[in-house]
């Protein structure tokens, strides 16, 4: 999963090369269409926990998509199985978390973080699990962030195809974890 994702930002260099007077060329071709439209990256961020219900409405009810987005948005997201882990290892996980509304927002937990903070100091096993989360958010923020570059440089401050105010609203979603407790207690360690 790590390297398609390493790949899909390595890839957006081969989309830089093109100019945006090429891209103007065919943009009105595009219509309204625009990555708004993906519902995999919506599953994508629902999965790691970011869910915002507004986003479920661009699925038109009963579409196939919907009824994904639907229950993904209900179902729990790998932070709560990865809190199930834990706990299923003996780890104090707060009792509050494991029975949170997994359709919240994933916040950051003072009393978790001392959990996280003795399994690195102790070197478990788990620790490296905790870093492969790590990897992975950091994976996604450095999509948005290339993302976004690609977007200035090629269309500047125009509005997006979906309908958003473009590069202003893609900057808004930068430098957002999907797991906060793992990079908060990152200066304690
Ligand atoms: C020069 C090429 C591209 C431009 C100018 C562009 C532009 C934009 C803009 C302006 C948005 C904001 C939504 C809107 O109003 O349309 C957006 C969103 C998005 N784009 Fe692109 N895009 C490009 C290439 C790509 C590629 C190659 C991918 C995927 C492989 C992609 C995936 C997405 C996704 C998933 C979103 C939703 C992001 C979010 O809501 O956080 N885009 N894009």
């Amino acid at each position: 999963m790590l390297t398609i994702l390493k790949t899909m930002v390595a890839q957006i260099d081969v989309l830089e090369t093109m100019s945006p007077i090429e891209f103007l060329s065919f943009r009105s071709f595009l219509a309204n269409a625009s990555g708004f439209q993906s519902w995999q990256f919506r599953e994508l961020e629902f999965l790691l926990g970011s869910k915002n219900p507004r986003a479920i409405e661009r699925y038109a009810e009963g579409s196939a998509e919907r009824a994904a987005i639907d229950r993904r948005f209900a179902a729990p997201t790998i932070w709560d199985s990865f809190l199930r882990f834990l706990a299923s290892l003996g780890h104090p996980v707060p009792k509050e978390l494991l029975a949170r509304d997994v359709t919240q927002p994933i916040a950051e937990h003072a009393q978790l973080q001392e959990v996280l903070i003795s399994i690195y100091r102790a070197q478990k096993p788990e620790a490296s699990l905790c870093e492969l989360l790590v990897d992975f958010d950091e994976g996604v923020q450095e999509w948005r962030y290339r993302h976004v570059k690609m977007v200035e440089r090629t269309i500047g401050f125009k509005p997006g195809t979906g309908g958003s105010s473009g590069a202003e609203y893609l900057r808004t979603t930068l430098f957002r974890p999907f797991f906060p407790d793992l990079w908060a207690i990152r200066s304690r360690l």
